[in-house]
């Protein structure tokens, strides 16, 4: 983390998971958890199923916790069926969306191409994005990781102008370490978040590149958290599994308080 350039953010990613009721218990949940602490130095986000928004964000009014999405079409209305747009979020009071999450990439064919237009129209429709990038095992392994992020970082974000950057968070997630138990050491989570802002540096120049958060996810959870985050170019987390109990997630909350 560094809190001079930017700032640290911890985001659940609840998947496919929870219903209204029980995802109204989990925000109650983490708002008792994080009741009478000074949150300030870290924002808060629960990204939660279409239909637990609503709930959701009624749930978080008066706390530090905000609320997301996690997914987003990139039209603004028509023929889209089961499609939801970006202007139906804000209406009902979400902040955040996750776009370009590997698992929309790899069972839904999302692309390169789709995440761009879906930021676009996310930012237009003045929602902040979680932009998720990152390779998948192979890729690691035959040394092209750098190359795959780099390429995502440049397409996901082409047309996206150096104001509007102000309202990108980007999460490093290695597919091979989502949900596997396998987490990148703080190490390589480090090089690669690293990595990505010197990507950034090439595209919008440093100041931006500084103030840009980019979150490391995948198995981020209470016991590894604080070493991850302690690292310079870490500033935060998209956390799955871990997300889902307050207890939890409130302990790498207070690792990025910390
Ligand atoms: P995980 O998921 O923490 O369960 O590995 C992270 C993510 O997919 O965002």
């Amino acid at each position: 983390m560094n809190r001079q350039t930017r700032k640290t953010v911890i985001a659940g990613n609840w998947k496919m998971n929870k219903t209204p009721a029980e995802a109204k218990g989990l925000i109650d949940a983490i708002k008792a958890e994080i009741s009478g602490k000074d949150t300030g130095l870290c924002e808060i986000i629960a990204c939660v199923p279409f239909v637990d928004l609503q709930t959701a964000v009624e749930a978080a009014k008066g706390s530090a916790v905000k609320i997301g999405a996690q997914n987003v079409h990139w039209a603004s209305s028509g023929a889209f069926t089961g499609e939801i747009s970006a202007a139906m979020l804000k209406e009902i009071g979400v902040e955040y969306v996750i776009i370009g999450h590997s698992e929309r990439r790899q069972y839904f064919g999302e692309t390169d191409i789709t995440v761009n237009s879906r930021v676009k129209a996310a930012l237009e429709s003045g929602l902040k994005v979680i932009l998720c990038v990152g390779e998948l095992l192979a890729e690691r392994e035959q040394g092209v990781t750098a190359e795959v992020v780099s390429r995502q970082t440049k397409i996901d974000l082409l047309g996206i102008t150096e104001a509007q950057m102000k309202d990108i968070i980007i999460a490093y997630e290695p597919v091979w370490a989502i949900g596997t138990g396998k987490t990148a050491t703080s190490d390589q989570a480090d090089e690669v978040c690293g990595f990505i802002r010197d990507v950034l540096v090439s595209l919008y120049g440093k100041n931006v590149a500084e103030a840009t958060t980019i979150q490391y996810g995948g198995s981020m959870n209470a016991k590894n958290a604080a070493e991850l985050l302690s690292k310079i170019n870490v500033d935060g987390g998209l956390i799955g599994g871990a997300s889902l109990k307050a207890d939890d997630f409130a302990v790498i909350i207070e690792a990025a308080l910390n």
